[in-house]
């Protein structure tokens, strides 16, 4: 069995993970005191005594917000923890697998789905500080895999952390018929962390480089979440309201197109579109209360 180290297993996508890969791999799970990424001290000397063949790297300061009000800890984290994580996977010839963010394309005014090749410029400390770790890491170590991963959701699960998420904030708004508010001006892919886990050991043969990892999507917030009112055939479209404001300075697009993935796995890697997936999620939620 191929042992695999995941960092942040203990996060939203970590725990998800951790049990979908655990019947396949040998799976190395340490806890963030175990395994603080910080220090590269002491990855190294975890990773010497435990040799895996992988790393997938989900540890992070993953709420924007926190990052944008503090830019100093974000960098240690996101950018110095990644790049410790390259050092070591380079010198211990290990596969690295990391969570990027589709945040790098938020400075983009291109409009459409956004390809890897596209230049960035993003607009948050959160995405500068992806964008600089893919970077680094790619210097450090070229066969390094960075997946620009969109916003994830997932119901709550018994034992597994989980984020607010935009399944959880509708279906809040439905159960307390209290409207939410999506913007217009913003166009971005949102995709079910279980689709996300389920292809994350077909990335461990990806050739290094920076690749879009999620649902593409070409509708709006505001339509978005429309339609998966309609999914689950709630009559009370107006739930959701049209917040035509946000995001005034210009569109938000961090829409991603995967058509460079799809390709580089051979097809093995190939997510259904943000409303599809939403059905699907909502198909396999309904089969287990069957
Ligand atoms: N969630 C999303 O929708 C989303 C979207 C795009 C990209 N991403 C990216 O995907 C990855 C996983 O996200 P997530 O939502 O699962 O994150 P999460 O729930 O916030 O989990 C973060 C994990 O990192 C650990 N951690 C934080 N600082 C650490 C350190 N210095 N050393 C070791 N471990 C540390 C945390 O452990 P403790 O809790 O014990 O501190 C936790 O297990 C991140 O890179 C994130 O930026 C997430």
């Amino acid at each position: 069995m191929e042992k695999v180290l995941i960092t942040g297993a203990s996060g939203f996508v970590g725990s998800r993970l951790a049990c979908a890969m655990s019947s396949s791999y040998e799976l190395l799970i340490p806890s963030h005191r175990e395994f603080d990424i910080t220090s590269l001290q002491a990855i190294c000397q975890y990773i010497e005594h435990h040799r895996p063949h992988a790393i997938v790297h989900l540890a992070a300061l993953s709420n924007t917000g926190y990052c944008e009000e503090h830019p100093d800890e974000s960098y240690l984290v996101n950018v110095t923890g990644v790049e410790n994580l390259a050092r070591a996977a380079a010198q211990y010839g290990c596969k690295l697998i990391f969570f990027s963010s589709d945040q790098v394309y938020n400075g983009n005014l291109e409009m459409g789905l956004l390809d890897e090749t596209i230049p960035v410029a993003p607009e948050n400390h959160y995405g500068r500080h992806k964008l600089l770790a893919e970077e680094r890491a790619l210097e450090l170590c070229p066969e390094c895999v960075a997946l620009r991963a969109t916003w994830m959701y997932d119901a709550p699960h018994a034992g597994m952390h989980t984020h607010r998420n935009f399944v959880v904030n509708v279906k809040e708004a439905i159960l307390q018929g209290t409207p939410l508010r999506f913007a217009t001006r913003e166009y971005r892919g949102i995709t079910w962390v279980g689709e996300v886990v389920r292809h994350v050991p077909h990335t461990l043969l990806l050739p290094g480089g920076v690749y879009n990892f999620g649902a593409e999507n070409h509708l709006n917030t505001y339509e978005t979440a429309l339609a998966y009112l309609r999914i689950l055939q709630c009559p009370d479209r107006s739930l959701a309201v049209a917040d035509e404001e946000r995001f005034s300075a210009h569109v938000r697009n961090i829409s991603i197109s995967t058509q460079k993935i799809v390709e580089a796995s051979h097809g093995a890697i190939q997510f259904l579109d943000t409303v599809e997936g939403l059905r699907h999620f909502e198909s396999c939620a309904n089969s287990l209360l069957s």
